[in-house]
């Protein structure tokens, strides 16, 4: 029989769980989520289960990460099937709050970022990592979690938030684990819900293209000319580019050696309304 989890809807519920289970000598995972639940965060999940004795989960659809122009109203809520995922995994807590827990009435306070959150997303979504920063370090404080877990499909946000941690010397330790995909490559999201049939169809581009331009610059092709016959592919194929980037893959600054540096591909791109995101080690 599957036992359901406890679900916190407040800051001190929370607070109580974590300190009662750390007063037991037990160690706290905590995997930020904002709920739509698919294999790659059930893969954090499964990771958290391995390396620590109690986890929870929250679900926050923050409005915070979003411009009003995005699609905050439209972002999936669905609360009672996550936990029922997050039971079938043995998942001890969710901490699902509403907004005015998170931010009440007069919030003013915002974490201000640069390092890793310069460039790429913060060109197109300005807004975003303030947001993202700023909720994961509340989740932090509220919870104290000894673990913390990440995809790498939201590469520069890992970084944005190990930076973040080690800044603010937070002691929870950042668990980033490797994108989860479809067999023919699409990287899972949240958001590959909304794709049409079609749409769906060409998504596999996107990671194709990645694969094809990392390919050329490991085989010594300059990168600036390999991405930009990534971008004429993606456009080819009816996407609209925001960026497909080469980057330090510890900072995500731009290489100055792209042959003895660690490199990440990134990139976003538009497929109708719908923006996906990936990235890979090159
Ligand atoms: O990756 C996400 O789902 C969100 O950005 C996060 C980390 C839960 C913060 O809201």
């Amino acid at each position: 029989m599957t036992t359901l989890p406890a679900i916190l809807r407040t800051v001190g519920e929370l607070r109580a769980a974590t300190a009662s289970w750390h007063l037991q000598g037990l160690t706290v995972g905590m995997i930020p989520t904002m709920g739509a639940l698919h294999a790659g965060h059930l893969a954090l999940v499964e990771e958290a289960r391995r390396r620590t004795d109690r986890i929870v989960v929250t679900i926050f659809v923050n409005p915070a990460q979003f411009a009003p122009s995005e699609d905050f109203g439209a972002y999936p809520r669905t609360e009672s099937s996550d936990v029922d995922k997050l039971a079938g995994l043995g998942v001890e807590a969710v901490f699902a709050p509403n907004a005015a827990e998170m931010y009440p009435a007069g919030y003013a306070t915002t974490i201000s970022l640069a390092g890793p959150a310069l460039g790429l997303e913060t060109e197109f979504r300005p807004h975003f990592f303030a947001g993202v920063a700023t909720v994961v370090a509340k989740l932090l404080i509220a919870g104290f979690p000894d673990i913390a877990m990440f995809g790498e499909k939201d590469y520069q946000q890992l970084l944005v938030v190990r930076r973040m941690v080690a800044d603010l010397r937070l002691p929870t330790e950042i668990v980033g684990l490797p994108t989860i995909r479809e067999v023919d490559g699409l990287a899972l999201s949240s958001r590959n819900a909304y794709l049409s049939a079609e749409e769906r169809r060409n998504a596999v581009t996107l990671s194709a293209t990645m694969r094809s331009v990392a390919d050329e610059i490991r085989a010594g092709a300059p990168a600036t000319e390999a991405t930009m016959r990534g971008l004429e592919m993606l456009r080819a194929a009816g996407f609209k580019p925001d960026y497909l980037a080469l980057r330090n893959a510890e900072t995500l600054a731009e290489p100055q050696i792209v042959a003895s540096e660690p490199l990440r591909l990134l990139a976003a791109a538009w497929l109708g309304t719908t923006r996906l995101i990936d990235n890979i080690a090159v």
